[in-house]
């Protein structure tokens, strides 16, 4: 039921853009980190709209960064897409980047999810989320991510290593808000009360909570999301059984810490023109919604749909992406998070 309501609407958007049949029209050439293939039918109806044919070369982040730097002048990227702000922050140090004028991404997307000197923007983004079993109920005293160090958690907590970007990302928000000491002190206070040692993907902690192996896990919310969109019996149940809490969200904190997708227009770009029309396509909703939601992320412009699933989830106010910061402070964190043990 809710999968049809996603399929329907990504239907929609496929069959619905008008048949254009340009001859010169051009290509672009996306150097992409992502690998989804929904993320390839969004490409073609792109390409059904415009009649600009699109070039995906896939590879991971610093080397597809590297490969840009090294073609220099004679690059075939026109755009550049990843996972990750202090990947996109990296990109736009390496200098790989360029500003450009368009009242659509600036009207579309919000400040908060845009590079200040205009180098990149975010197309999706994922909260990091501390989840529970709702048969056990919500734990009391647990709000913020700082909470998770207090005793009262002891032998309770499930995560992966320390060293995965999702948690080094989230060490660093930590660190930009509270400092070195108290994040050192937070970090012990975490690996104090880990149910087992770091181990799996993020799916892997919340998975081992109906066994009661773990009563807490950190986790995307993607990855239940995921689960809430699955026409499995088993899926559903598990989704209907885990709850979610958004942290950080009183009065004056900071918010939930969010990860994003993002891209930007290379500075050799040979298609420049093109590749602006392809970023702005990104912030129409039909492609928010296809792009977002292919892989269960939320959009970044207001009026695109969300997912069921993820509406259940509930509402939630980000903390602001510092994508500059967090790449700044990811050295720090991870060696912090490392002398915690959080291996
Ligand atoms: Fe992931």
């Amino acid at each position: 039921m809710l999968r049809r309501t996603v399929l329907a609407a990504f239907s929609a958007l496929v069959l619905a853009a008008p048949a254009v049949h340009a001859q010169n029209a051009g290509e672009i050439n996306l150097y992409s980190a992502r690998h989804y293939d929904t993320d390839r039918q969004l490409y073609d109806a792109f390409t059904q709209e415009t009649g600009i044919r699109v070039r995906v070369i896939e590879g991971q982040a610093d080397q597809l960064i590297e490969r840009i730097r090294n073609e220099g002048a004679n690059s075939p990227a026109d755009v550049f897409l990843t996972v990750d702000a202090a990947r996109l922050a990296r990109a736009a140090q390496a200098g790989i980047l360029a500003p450009y004028q368009s009242q659509t991404v600036d009207g579309r997307v919000p400040a908060a999810l845009r590079d200040p000197q205009g180098l990149w923007f975010a197309f999706s983004q994922r909260a990091r989320l501390i989840m529970y079993d709702r048969e056990k109920g919500r734990p009391e005293g647990l709000n913020r991510y700082e909470d998770l160090a207090d005793p009262r958690f002891r032998g309770m907590i499930c995560t992966r290593s320390g060293a995965h970007p999702y948690n080094t990302s989230l060490a660093a928000s930590v660190l930009m808000a509270d400092g070195a000491e108290k994040t050192e002190a937070w970090a012990r206070g975490v690996v104090a009360n880990l149910a087992r040692p770091p181990q799996g993907g993020d799916r892997d902690q919340f998975r081992a909570i109906p066994s009661g192996q773990c009563s807490l896990a950190i986790a995307n919310s993607y990855y239940l999301g995921q689960f809430g969109r699955s026409d499995k019996p088993e899926d559903q149940a598990l989704f209907r059984r885990i709850g979610v809490i958004f942290p950080n969200q009183g009065e004056g904190d900071r918010g939930t810490h969010v990860n994003i997708s993002g891209g930007g227009l290379v500075r050799t770009a040979p298609n420049r023109a093109n590749a602006i029309r392809f970023l702005e396509f990104m912030t129409t909703p039909k492609a928010q919604e296809a792009f977002a939601l292919g892989n269960m992320e939320y959009p970044v412009v207001e009026d695109a749909p969300l997912h069921p699933a993820l509406a259940a989830m509930g509402k939630f106010r980000a903390e602001p992406v510092n994508a500059a910061g967090n790449l700044d402070r990811t050295p720090e964190a991870l060696q912090i998070l490392q002398r915690a043990g959080w291996n």
